[in-house]
């Protein structure tokens, strides 16, 4: 089986904060609520004129910066993309002026990310693609009723990018694990009726899903990937709720920095939240050579994904 690594992580953030103070002025809320139940101080806002493909090029190009590849495959993830068509790697693919690449959209919600990491390694371990890019870039912002005092203090917009190689890479795709449970598709649900956006959801049996999902993906990535007990590994979760994370630990006896938890400053931000806080972690040297690093996600459909790759 042909190996596929991670090259390189790039990330992108809009400029603009939403701080909890700053929420306390739109809707009938305290900082003291959202960091208790949440965890999140601040996120960003996109400005109006910067769509979700606009994010995803400037994460493209923060991945690419240092290197001299173009890739032949590019899969974006979005659910709030701003057209249907053109869709969004077709428009970032033109702006980033890449050769004939195989591109496409998907959109797996929070888990899109890690799908689009499955989708591209498995294209590129079974046909002759060299350089995968994945992106995932959300503007969360475009459906978030800001008189929704539930839901408008979960969510911020940003981007992220992840490249794969299938030579010279520097850290191992390992193992992979996707799924979902159709049978819940209705307790997450985002749209804009007439213009007018909306977002739903069950809050307390998404919480207990992930909580499940997350606890079951790190047995299972841990028996894929191969690891002894003594083994060293961090988790970067979906960005949804800091109590999800310590529920997690509680439950498993995992230490809590061995969660990559970034979202104190950037909300949930879907399909983006997993590779800005890898970003993140790359970028201030958390991980070591040797650890394994797992990656997972979980939604809306209700769907879940999880990647385990050695550092
Ligand atoms: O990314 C997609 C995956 N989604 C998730 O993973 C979400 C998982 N769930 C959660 O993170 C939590 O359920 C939430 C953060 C969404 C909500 O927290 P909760 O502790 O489940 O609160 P709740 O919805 O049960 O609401 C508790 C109370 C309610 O008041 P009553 O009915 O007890 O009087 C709400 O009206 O808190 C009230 N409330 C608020 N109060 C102040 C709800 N939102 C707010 C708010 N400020 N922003």
């Amino acid at each position: 089986m042909t190996k596929i690594g991670l090259l390189s992580i790039g990330a992108f953030v809009p400029e603009q904060k939403l701080t909890n103070q700053d929420l306390e002025k739109m809707v009938d809320t305290t900082d003291d609520w959202i960091v208790q139940r949440t965890g999140i101080r601040e996120r960003r806002i996109a400005p109006k004129d910067m769509h979700a493909s606009d994010m995803a090029l400037e994460a493209a190009r923060n991945c690419l910066r240092d290197t001299d590849i173009t890739p032949d495959l590019f899969v974006a993830s979005s659910g709030t993309s701003e057209k249907s068509c053109p869709y969004q790697a077709s428009i970032v693919a033109n702006r980033l002026k890449l050769k004939k690449p195989a591109c496409f959209d998907i959109n797996a919600t929070c888990s899109g990310l890690v799908y689009g990491l499955a989708v591209a390694s498995s294209m590129m371990a079974a046909a002759q693609y060299q350089y995968g890019l994945v992106t995932a870039s959300e503007k969360m912002s475009l459906f978030t009723n800001y008189r929704d005092r539930r839901s408008c203090i979960l969510f911020g917009d940003g981007a992220a990018a992840i490249l794969l190689s299938k030579e010279n890479w520097e850290h191992e795709l390992l193992a992979v694990e996707l799924g979902s449970d159709p049978e819940g598709f209705e307790f997450v649900t985002m749209g804009a009726r007439e213009g007018d956006p909306y977002f739903w959801q069950d809050g307390q049996k998404i919480f207990r899903f992930a909580v499940n999902t997350i606890s079951r993906l790190i047995d299972a990535l841990k028996v894929k990937a191969g690891l002894e007990e003594q083994d060293h590994f961090y988790i970067v979760p979906h960005q949804a709720n800091l109590r999800i994370a310590q529920a997690v630990a509680d439950r498993k006896n995992i230490p809590m920095d061995r969660f990559i938890m970034n979202i104190e400053k950037y909300g949930n931000t879907s399909s983006a939240s997993i590779g800005l806080a890898l970003e993140e972690a790359w970028r201030n040297n958390r991980f070591k050579k040797g650890d394994t690093i797992f990656l997972i996600g979980f939604g809306g459909g209700l769907s879940w994904a999880g990647a385990a790759i050695r550092w």
